[in-house]
């Protein structure tokens, strides 16, 4: 038998990236691995995100699996390449790790028309740079706006996207995110807790604005690996 398709996220998010691999990919074993006893990590250093990282992705090969998707922008954004290029090579150099960050990059041409892209995601993602150094490689003409939301993935892993303040922290960083930049036409959720709040997210963005969640164009991309 093929051997589990590992997922990982700090908690709940990753199960966005699952649902959109699963519903593409319903052929598979995947095994799912949220740290929720740690999460958050949006706002841990990079070195507490890389070993974190490393002990998730080490334990899912210990339970089988050759390969593991980052379902974590942060882990993606601050263990990913440390991950591929110093400890695969070393520990299991038949194994593959990948993450998020790339295959969401990669179709944002092709959905903005302003060429003016904005960017939630965690403190650690928006400081990491990630985001704009990948979108200013494949498409240099594109302007990013990036605003950090620390509280976001701490109110899903309580429980609390329904809560009114759901609502307000929400409501607070759209409007600090459209104002820095009201040509903003394509939203990229680069966290992939934030699906999770989706009905309150659809709410406070202007109607033109094309919200993109990560889980089918991740989906995507591992069909293309896979085969
Ligand atoms: N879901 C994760 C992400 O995509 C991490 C959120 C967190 O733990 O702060 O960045």
């Amino acid at each position: 038998m093929a051997s589990p398709i590992g997922i990982f996220d700090s908690g709940y998010g990753g199960l966005t990236i699952l649902k959109g691999i699963h519903d593409r990919l319903p052929q598979y074993d995947y095994l799912y691995l949220g740290d929720n006893a740690r999460a958050p990590y949006g706002n841990r250093s990079f070195d507490v995100v890389y070993q974190f990282t490393k002990e998730a992705v080490m334990k899912l090969f210990e339970m089988g699996c050759h390969l593991v998707i980052l379902g974590c922008n942060t882990a993606s954004a601050k263990a990913l390449r440390s991950i591929q290029q110093n400890d695969l090579p070393v520990t299991y150099p038949d194994r593959r790790v990948l993450g998020v960050i790339r295959p969401t990059v990669e179709v944002i041409g092709d959905i903005t028309k302003s060429r003016h892209v904005g960017l939630v995601a965690t403190a650690g993602t928006v400081n990491s740079k990630s985001y704009d150094l990948e979108i200013a490689k494949f498409y240099p003409d594109i302007k990013v706006t990036s605003v950090a939301c620390p509280l976001w993935a701490a109110i899903v892993e309580s429980n609390e996207a329904d809560s009114d303040g759901a609502e307000y922290f929400v409501k607070k960083r759209l409007d600090t995110l459209m104002s820095l930049d009201p040509k903003i036409d394509t939203l990229i959720l680069g966290c992939t807790h934030y699906p999770l709040l989706m009905p309150k997210i659809q709410k406070h963005v202007p109607k033109n604005v094309t919200i993109v969640e990560q889980g089918q164009y991740v989906s995507s991309s591992l069909q293309t690996y896979l085969s």
